[in-house]
């Protein structure tokens, strides 16, 4: 009864590498393992919310006219080169859907998001790995693996590696012709965006997302920005209600409080630098990041990734173990950059656990 292609998921066990596998919700846990804003959002979407569920018995907007709107203002572009979906996570499936035939290939550099070569294969669109040398964004090795290639996807900082392709190498890689997908969900931290240069360009697709500066990732609303040919498509085949009328409401008041998202991504920003410094002055090695997570080779402890993340569980702090992303190796930890209480007791447990390596 199941479909051929989901046969062989399953089979393979392709899944998408959940943080839950502990109880990040213990009383006094710490999660640092699922890049969620610590902040959560602004006061002002608290009371939209409020609002909203009084009208929890209608349908939604289908075309999210006024939060499409707000976002083309807050990007600079005009609302039809906007689609929003239910977290950039639908964006990426639609996306596929829209853009891959079966068996055309999707260049996924890696270590990446597992959502890119999920929805690749659930849409019968075959993965062609490329492991970043070094972690590093060349061109030319893109450019190379490009061949065959219908799309790529590429973190703009990516996760985990924190880092991204520089403008120049980009706009080398979309003379290629492909349909370039740029991911953006750590933009606002990034300071650095390719979304308006999307709308004139014929070949590129960005993603961006509430889940992240914003602190919406449990209302789930994301969004695609591009030329209004590829955004259409996305549009017409998505289903009528796929972002609901809380989330809607949410978002749209999120755009009407920039200044709550700037003075969380400022807070995050410093704590950023604090915890690469005090992680580097502990041993590690410590990939530099534009976004609000930090990728940490833990090797110079003598552990491997799953046993610290085995330790801080147990004190009740999470951090994303590696391991499991495709490329990245048995030695990596990601750790979202907390407030900086969470950072420091993190940082402290870390001391402990040296002590106890010793
Ligand atoms: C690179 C990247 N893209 C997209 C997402 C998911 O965003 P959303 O919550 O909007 O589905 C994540 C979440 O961790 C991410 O790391």
């Amino acid at each position: 009864m199941i479909s051929k292609r989901v046969r062989e998921m399953l089979r393979s066990r392709v899944s998408y590498p959940l943080a839950r596998e502990y109880d990040i919700r213990a009383a006094g846990a710490i999660n640092l393992a699922s890049n969620e804003s610590p902040y959560g959002p602004s006061p002002r979407v608290l009371r939209a919310l409020k609002r909203e569920t009084a009208r929890a018995g209608s349908y939604p907007d289908p075309r999210a006219t006024e939060l499409k709107q707000a976002i083309g203002n807050y990007i600079g572009v005009e609302a039809n080169c906007v689609a929003i979906g239910n977290g950039s996570d639908e964006l990426v499936d639609l996306a596929c859907k829209a853009f891959l035939n079966p068996n055309e290939r999707a260049l996924i550099p890696l270590p990446t998001f597992a959502m890119y070569e999920l929805a690749c294969r659930v849409n019968g669109g075959v993965p062609k790995f490329f492991k970043l040398p070094n972690f590093e964004w060349r061109v030319t090795e893109l450019k190379r693996a490009l061949k065959g290639t219908k799309l790529v996807f590429m973190g703009r900082p990516n996760n985990p590696t924190g880092n991204g392709m520089s403008l120049r190498d980009l706009r080398g890689l979309l003379a290629s012709g492909r349909l370039i997908i740029v991911d953006e969900a750590y933009a606002e931290f990034a300071g650095y965006s390719v979304a308006k240069l999307a709308t004139k360009t014929g070949n590129l697709l960005v993603l961006r997302t509430f889940s992240k500066a914003f602190g919406l990732a449990g209302l789930r609303v994301g969004y695609a920005v591009g030329n209004p040919k590829l955004i259409g498509a996305l549009e017409g085949i998505r289903a009528p209600f796929n972002v609901n009328r809380l989330a809607q409401a949410a978002a749209f008041a999120a755009m009407r409080d920039k200044r709550y998202m700037r003075g969380v991504v400022a807070k995050v920003k410093q704590e950023r630098k604090y915890m690469r410094r005090e992680l580097a002055k502990l041993g590690f090695l410590v990939l530099p990041s534009d976004a609000n997570f930090l990728m940490v080779d833990v090797e110079s402890l003598g552990l491997d990734a799953s046993e610290i993340c085995d330790f801080l569980a147990k004190r009740k702090i999470f951090v994303r173990n590696l391991s499991n992303f495709r490329g990245a190796g048995s030695n990596y930890v990601r750790i979202t950059v907390g407030t900086p209480q969470q950072n420091e007791r993190l940082v402290k447990t870390i001391e402990k656990l040296k002590e106890v390596v010793r």
